[in-house]
């Protein structure tokens, strides 16, 4: 595949977080006719990939991410119907849609759990992962859950503890049952068959584990009362994720992706490079997501390691994808500072990203700068981090569409999060109406980014420049710096300006003494010059 092109090197993707998206039906919570209702407001922007979050029937224990059939929508999201019309009038303005699949683990009311708990000795058993207790009756073996305590819940009918890598309520599936196996590919074909463009994979770095579940070495003495990251990185994760034999399933499924000339993204998350490189080989996904930028501080040297890290590991046949923002981690203005700087340094960031290598994606609200909403402790929905710096609830706040109740969000008062805190200028139509805005200035980086082949095909080159706050690249004739300090910068320009992520640096546009042109480069501010 090296070489040859694909529809997804020139996307530009869009994340929907369907709870918290747009609800037309007043139930307060997002559907599937709310994401067709704002497409407008993405091919304005310029997005040409749109991903939409899990909107399959659910419990909700994890707000879609804990699945009861796969191939149904939940009444709350809309049906069938609802999903084509999305698809159809998605495609009607040149986005392609992904979706959300779940394959690491189930809802326990999925019929396959409920069928392994009604008949221990059935064809569905072997479809999760039990175990006996160990001798002293705990756990039978020492794996902590991605959420924070055991990944081992005892089921008192059938006397055996199921694994899950996420809540109790998410039971993990068996990938060394070929079974299983066998009812994902219907699954693939059903939703490819309606027409959508690919998956995004969750939690693709879980799949299959060890095959005799051996314990991990434990780095350190592990407490369930710390936080959830805390009692995670108490063990080296040798057995639990990133068996080798998940590439097997990736590239079988990108046979089947093949036939429709869909696209695979996967959850890859895992912070080491090089890890992260690894799941990245053998023509299994077709590009994984780097979460380094989720974990870093507004520092130059920090910034220059993770975006170069997963390019140099990442080989050249699968992109990396880039988010600055998710709905699981607060958002990078909140990140970077909050409030303006915040504001900022995040588009800042995102400048760059757009700028690398890869396939960026904007996660909902990114557009408008938000920060995250604030969420009182009595409204608090998210089942994971019980206090407010763990919980996600901050970064799922509703989409602010307009001013006026609940922002354009629903028709109803009682939305599952409240509406964050937003204020008008927040809002999309606002921000829509003014060439001065958030939106303005993503949109043209959007804009920016899918007209310059270079930067979705020139080779990277990292340059060094004199000042320990830049972070500079090239992409053939293209120049990009940002400036990671506070301090202004003065930055010479031999060719054209071509994007800044501030107007003000035109106006500064003055020749030196030397006679060169240069202009000042503000502290957290990037510029992209077309050199001759
Ligand atoms: C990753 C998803 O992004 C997150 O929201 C979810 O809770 C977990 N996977 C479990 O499915």
């Amino acid at each position: 595949m090296t070489g040859s092109t694909h529809w997804w090197h020139d996307a530009v993707g869009y994340m929907v977080y369907l709870p918290s998206f747009a609800d037309t039906d007043g139930d307060g919570f997002g559907d599937l006719a709310g994401v067709t209702l704002h497409l407008d407001h993405l091919a304005d922007l310029g997005v040409n990939l749109l991903w939409v979050t899990p909107f399959y029937p659910s419990p909700m224990a994890d707000f879609g991410y804990d699945v009861a059939d796969y191939c149904a929508v939940d009444p709350r999201f809309g049906d069938l119907d609802t999903f084509d019309h999305l698809l159809a009038e998605a495609h009607a303005r040149g986005i392609r849609v992904i979706i959300d699949l779940v394959p690491n683990h189930t809802s326990r009311q999925h019929p396959w759990f409920q069928a392994a708990l009604a008949d221990p000795g059935g064809p569905y058993h072997d479809y999760y992962l039990w175990r006996d207790p160990a001798a002293d009756s705990g756990p039978p073996n020492n794996w902590v859950s991605f959420f924070g305590g055991r990944t081992w819940t005892l089921e008192p009918g059938t006397g055996q503890y199921y694994l899950h890598l996420f809540l109790a309520e998410q039971p993990d599936l068996n990938w060394r049952n070929p079974a299983v196996l066998d009812e994902f590919d219907t699954i693939l074909r059903f939703w490819l068959e309606r027409g959508i463009d690919g998956f995004r994979i969750d939690a693709a770095q879980t799949l299959i584990k060890d095959a005799d579940l051996r314990s991990n070495p434990q780095i350190r003495r592990w407490e369930s009362t710390a936080a959830r990251g805390e009692q995670w990185d108490s063990f080296e994760h040798v057995h639990d994720i990133l068996q080798p034999e998940t590439h097997a399933i990736f590239q079988r499924w990108q046979g089947i992706c093949q036939e429709y000339d869909a696209f695979l993204v996967g959850e890859t998350y895992v912070l080491d490079p090089q890890r992260f490189g690894d799941l990245l080989q053998d023509e299994g996904l077709h590009a994984g997501f780097w979460f380094g930028p989720m974990q870093i501080q507004w520092q130059a040297a920090q910034i220059r390691q993770t975006l170069g890290a997963p390019l140099a590991h990442a080989g050249t046949r699968a992109r990396v994808a880039w988010l600055a923002s998710s709905q699981d981690e607060p958002r990078a203005p909140t990140r970077f500072g909050g409030g303006e700087l915040g504001r900022r340094r995040a588009f800042t960031f995102v400048t760059l990203l757009f700028c690398l290598p890869g396939l960026p994606f904007l996660y909902q609200g990114e557009e408008l700068g938000l920060v995250d909403g604030i969420v009182p402790p009595e409204c608090r929905a998210d089942p994971v981090g019980a206090d407010v710096t763990l919980s996600r609830d901050g970064c799922r706040t509703p989409m602010p569409w307009r001013p006026g109740p609940a922002f354009g969000f629903s028709d109803s008062e009682d939305t599952w999060l409240p509406d964050g805190g937003r204020t008008d200028s927040d809002t999309a139509s606002v921000q829509r109406a003014s060439t001065d805005s958030w939106f303005a200035r993503y949109r043209s980086l959007v804009r920016f980014r899918s007209r310059e082949p270079e930067l979705r095909s020139a080779a990277l080159e990292w340059l060094s420049v004199d000042s320990g706050n830049v972070v500079a690249f090239r992409r053939g004739t293209l120049v990009i710096m940002a400036n990671v300090g506070d301090d202004p910068l003065e930055v010479p320009i031999d060719g054209e300006l071509v994007f800044t992520t501030t107007p003000l640096i035109v106006d500064a546009h003055r020749p030196s003494s030397a006679g060169a042109t240069h202009v000042v480069l503000p502290g957290s501010e990037a510029l992209v010059i077309r050199t001759t």
